[in-house]
């Protein structure tokens, strides 16, 4: 698994943390990345112990994972209610995000924003006074070179994501490509959500406008939940 930013130990306590707030009978969002595989594998650990509650993966790698840590899975179709997401950023700021380093952002927000309450698990390399993270864009494979003329007219710089060990693009869940389209900083993130969900064959991007209802940030010194 591709790991960015802090320390294990920070995005173990990050993790940790947040899987400590699950209670039973909830229904969770499980998040993909290396922090919120933390959480997943302690959600997992509190299962064996007898805890009652069913993810809903958000990632082929995290239902793999959920599937390993013996977590009872369920699917947004035959949910309820969402009680909980837990999932990792690229960086924050305030309750804005950005989201997609694992490419599994398309289902990332689908899943947080179906969830009453969305818990972000970080470094704190991940802050940011303000979000200048290259945003990335899933797009359908015909519109990779149209949605790269739009965002350049956006202001942006897109490059197409490649795989690190292969000689190709990296390929979503979806069967679609991405984008990572550099903006500089985003004083404005919502108004260039908005241009971004406007653009035809953009099937989803990494901005999480307003979307984080808290953060636990893990640190060698502890955890610190910003609300
Ligand atoms: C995947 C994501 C991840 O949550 C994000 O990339 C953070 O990952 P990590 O915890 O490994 O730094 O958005 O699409």
């Amino acid at each position: 698994m591709k790991t960015t930013g802090g320390s294990e130990a920070e995005k173990r306590a990050a993790g940790e943390s947040a899987a400590e707030t699950v209670e039973d009978g909830m229904v969770v969002g499980l998040g993909t990345g290396s922090t919120a595989a933390h959480a997943i594998r302690a959600i997992g650990r509190r299962v064996d112990s007898g805890l009652d509650v069913r993810g809903i993966p958000t990632s082929f790698q995290s239902r793999e994972l959920a599937k390993e840590a013996a977590i009872p899975l369920t699917t947004l179709d035959e949910a309820d209610e969402v009680h909980l997401a837990i999932d990792g950023a690229d960086q924050f700021s305030g309750p804005h995000l950005v989201k997609g380093g694992g490419a599994a952002h398309a289902r990332e927000k689908i899943v947080d924003a179906a969830a009453d309450r969305l818990l972000v698990v970080a470094d704190p390399s991940k802050f940011a006074d303000e979000l200048d993270h290259p945003i990335p864009v899933e797009v359908l494979p015909d519109a990779r070179t149209t949605v790269a003329a739009d965002v350049r007219a956006l202001g942006g710089t897109p490059t197409l994501r490649t795989a690190e060990r292969k000689d190709g693009p990296v390929v979503t869940d979806n069967g679609n490509l991405v984008l990572d389209c550099d903006f500089g900083a985003i004083p404005s993130p919502g108004v260039l959500a908005s241009e971004l969900a406007e653009l035809p064959g953009a099937v989803e991007h990494g901005l999480f406008v307003g979307m984080a209802d808290e953060v636990h940030v893990g640190s060698d010194d502890g955890v610190e939940v910003r609300r």
